[in-house]
């Protein structure tokens, strides 16, 4: 119930959490982005920090409140962000929710003008930063990746779990309303298993999530 008083069971724990979309820029008023909102990202990190965290939020261009209890690092691209992890560590757990743009373009000095020609974009394809992460001397011992898939979203959840090498997947589907929505349906993939989670508000899914995280670092421990 409201009144259920919460148990810091994260006390003297950090975990890192990266939210939102970056934005790759193409000149000075352009940019690539991907959709999200950062809303799920910045449930988790509110959620962990009421546990009793220590979180380092990790955020790409979004309009929202930093949730109580977080420290906040504000990024706009994805070697921002990537650059912004090592800083942050060491940490116990990291769950990274960011809507990372795969590629980035060598951006232009001045606003590209119309020419009536097409123009042609290079695209280089950004770093990966959780699998970065999970391959890092100093590895978190919990690292979660998320995955949004609009097909398929168990094999392609599995098989980011085996390529990135990351402890669990949360993985869900957007293929209806989703992105920017108020509510989300998880399955959480891991070496044992699948657990599905029915569709429920982005709140609820971030608390069933640092519970789950707590869980985790508490048998770790
Ligand atoms: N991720 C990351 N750095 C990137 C790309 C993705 O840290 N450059 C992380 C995301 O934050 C997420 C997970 O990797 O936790 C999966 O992201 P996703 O875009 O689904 O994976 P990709 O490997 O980019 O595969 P896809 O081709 O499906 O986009
Ligand atoms: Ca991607």
């Amino acid at each position: 119930g409201a009144l259920t008083p919460v148990e810091p069971v994260l006390a003297g724990r950090h975990v890192i959490v990266t939210a939102g979309p970056t934005h790759e820029p193409i000149d000075p008023v352009r940019y690539i982005a991907n959709r999200s909102s950062g809303r799920q990202g910045f449930a988790i990190a509110g959620a962990l920090a009421a546990l009793g965290a220590r979180v380092t939020l990790i955020a790409g261009p979004v309009s929202l409140p930093t949730p109580a209890g977080v420290d906040r690092v504000d990024v706009e691209t994805a070697l921002d962000m990537a650059a912004a992890v090592e800083p942050a560590l060491p940490a116990d757990a990291a769950v990274m929710v960011a809507a990372v743009a795969d590629w980035r373009v060598a951006p232009a000095p001045q606003k590209v003008k119309k020419t009536g020609d097409t123009p042609a974009f290079v695209l280089i394809e950004n770093p990966d930063i959780l699998a970065t992460l999970s391959h890092s001397p100093q590895r978190p011992s919990l690292v979660v990746g998320f995955a949004a898939e609009t097909e398929q979203v168990l094999n392609h959840a599995r098989a980011k779990l085996t390529r990135k090498q990351c402890d669990w997947i949360v993985a869900n589907d957007v293929s209806g309303d989703v992105m920017g929505g108020e509510a989300n349906a998880v399955h959480i993939v891991t070496a044992d298993g699948v657990d599905s989670w029915p569709r429920t508000g982005k709140d609820e899914v971030a608390r069933g999530l640092a519970r789950r995280i707590a869980d985790a670092l508490m048998g770790a421990a």
